[in-house]
């Protein structure tokens, strides 16, 4: 009888060395908008295990969080969002702040706060203090945006990868906030739809205003399981590098002038984006080219748009969509020469927050609070800084 009763306790041991082994995937309603970290914390943990904010993460994942702090998703309470809130109430607000600043800890709990809130981020530009002593309560969370919490901690438990260079799955102990959940969740491309890739049911033209999950699910990178992280989280990296930086623009793209019988070209190939050239219905892309005198006179010039134009008028439209998609190429062609030419130049231009230049310039033009105005006029700011020259060259004939 006592043997059967240690049998039965090693089979329930080994179940529960099969369970730590056997993937849990990330909790049902992860996504769930406000995610809730429930409470207060487990009562053994230290102040520092306890406090959800990025800089106490940091102290303990350093590299993640100097990665992280320059990354669009640190700034993610952006003046450009903030803005909008005072004419559109609290409630509204938090619908935004379901993707820009997910946790149930970040969202408005009545307009008073909100208002405190957007004065508070008038006078830290920053979503967070760097400096910060992390022992006194800093600004708010949400003034973090997409915070590490948003993607790492759920009612207290902090789930993520995988150990690098192994395999482990399941609960993992740790010497820190009672160890951690493993899961290959964090690995798939499906870990950043919940934010990037809109529903269906609200397609414009067929496509949602993001798409990008579904335009990497039909690519050859889907395919070939080529994910969202392996591109902008680079070694695990927190980069989350996209179409605002020059460098990883020109790292996805090949760009080559060629001679023709009839005039020149700019072959413009999409090699390493995993989605379309651009993904979003922000950015623009201008490829300009002018035909050349030998006195370096222009002759005649082209211009050509790349980018997926939308616009609201009772409901949105789809303008045009010129987008490359994964692996397309796409030639722009200077054709006819006018006789004397005996250069062309070529340039391109990307304009990463093209939409929301304009969405800024309307909105200063109307009736707003003076604290929305002050917001709004700093995003516009912000805007028109991030325009940079992608290309420059010459051929000559
Ligand atoms: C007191 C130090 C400390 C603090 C503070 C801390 N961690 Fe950790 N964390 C650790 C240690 C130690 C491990 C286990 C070893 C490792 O992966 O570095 C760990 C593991 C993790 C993992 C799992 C890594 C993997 O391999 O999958 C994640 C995710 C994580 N922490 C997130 C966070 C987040 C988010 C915060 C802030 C809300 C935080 N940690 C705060 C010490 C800390
Ligand atoms: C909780 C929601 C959320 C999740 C999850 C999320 N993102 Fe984001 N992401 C955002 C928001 C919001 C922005 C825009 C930030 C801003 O500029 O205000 C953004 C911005 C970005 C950008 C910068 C885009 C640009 O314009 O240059 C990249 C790249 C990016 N995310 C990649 C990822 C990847 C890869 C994942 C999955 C590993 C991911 N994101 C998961 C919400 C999210
Ligand atoms: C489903 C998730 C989601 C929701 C909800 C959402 N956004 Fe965003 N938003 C994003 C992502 C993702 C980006 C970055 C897209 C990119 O660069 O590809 C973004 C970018 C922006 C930007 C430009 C970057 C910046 O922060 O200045 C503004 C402004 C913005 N959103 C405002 C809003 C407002 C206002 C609302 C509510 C009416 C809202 N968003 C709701 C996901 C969302
Ligand atoms: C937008 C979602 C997102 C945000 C925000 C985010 N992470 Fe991560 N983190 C991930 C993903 C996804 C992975 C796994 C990447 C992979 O496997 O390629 C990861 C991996 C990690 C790991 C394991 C690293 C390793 O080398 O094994 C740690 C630790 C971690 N994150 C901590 C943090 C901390 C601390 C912050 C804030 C400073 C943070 N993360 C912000 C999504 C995020
Ligand atoms: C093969 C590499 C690669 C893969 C895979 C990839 N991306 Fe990108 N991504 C890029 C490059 C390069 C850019 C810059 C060019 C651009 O904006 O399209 C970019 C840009 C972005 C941007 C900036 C906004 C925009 O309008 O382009 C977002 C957001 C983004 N990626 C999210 C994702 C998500 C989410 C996934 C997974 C579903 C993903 N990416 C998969 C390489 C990749």
């Amino acid at each position: 009888m006592k043997q059967k009763i240690v049998a039965a306790g090693m089979l329930v041991a080994g179940l529960l060395l099969m369970a730590a082994s056997i993937d849990p995937g990330l909790p049902k309603g992860y996504w769930h908008k406000p995610a809730a970290t429930a409470g207060s914390p487990p009562a053994r943990w230290s102040e520092l295990e306890a406090n959800l904010h990025p800089e106490a993460c940091g102290q303990c994942h350093e590299a993640q969080f100097d990665a992280w702090k320059d990354s669009l998703h640190a700034h993610a309470y952006s003046p450009g969002m903030i803005g909008q809130f005072p004419a559109m109430g609290y409630q509204k607000a938090n619908g935004c702040l379901a993707c820009h600043a997910l946790l149930a800890e970040q969202a408005y709990p009545d307009d008073k706060s909100m208002r405190h809130s957007l004065k508070l981020r008038l006078k830290h530009d920053s979503g967070f203090d760097r400096e910060a002593d992390i022992d006194k309560a800093t600004l708010p969370l949400r003034h973090a945006g997409v915070t590490c919490a948003a993607c790492h901690v759920r009612g207290w438990q902090r789930f993520g990868p995988p150990p690098k260079g192994g395999s482990a799955t399941g609960h993992l102990d740790a010497a820190a906030h009672g160890g951690f959940v493993a899961t290959s969740a964090f690995e798939r491309s499906g870990f950043c739809a919940s934010c990037h890739q809109f529903p269906q049911s609200k397609a414009i033209n067929g496509k949602p205003l993001e798409n990008t999950l579904t335009e990497w699910k039909n690519s050859s990178f889907g395919e070939k399981g080529i994910t969202c992280q392996q591109c902008h989280m680079p070694d695990r990296r927190h980069e989350f590098r996209g179409i605002h930086d020059p460098e990883m623009v020109r790292k996805g793209l090949d760009i080559t002038l060629l001679r023709q019988a009839d005039g020149v070209r700019l072959r413009m190939t999409s090699k390493w984006i995993g989605h379309a050239f651009p993904t979003y219905v922000t950015p623009e892309i201008i490829v300009r080219a002018e035909a050349l005198n030998a006195a370096g006179k222009v002759l005649q010039n082209w211009q050509w748009k790349v980018g997926r134009e939308v616009a609201y008028d009772r409901g949105w439209k789809e303008l045009r969509d010129t987008r490359l998609m994964p692996g397309e190429k796409r030639d722009f062609t200077a054709s006819p020469l006018p006789a004397a030419t005996t250069r062309v130049h070529y340039r391109i231009t990307v304009v990463p927050d093209k939409f929301y230049q304009g969405v800024y310039r309307r909105l200063l033009s109307a009736d707003m609070t003076s604290q929305a105005q002050a917001h709004i006029k700093r995003a516009a700011r912000r805007a028109a800084k991030g325009d940079y020259l992608l290309f420059d060259g010459f051929i000559t004939i």
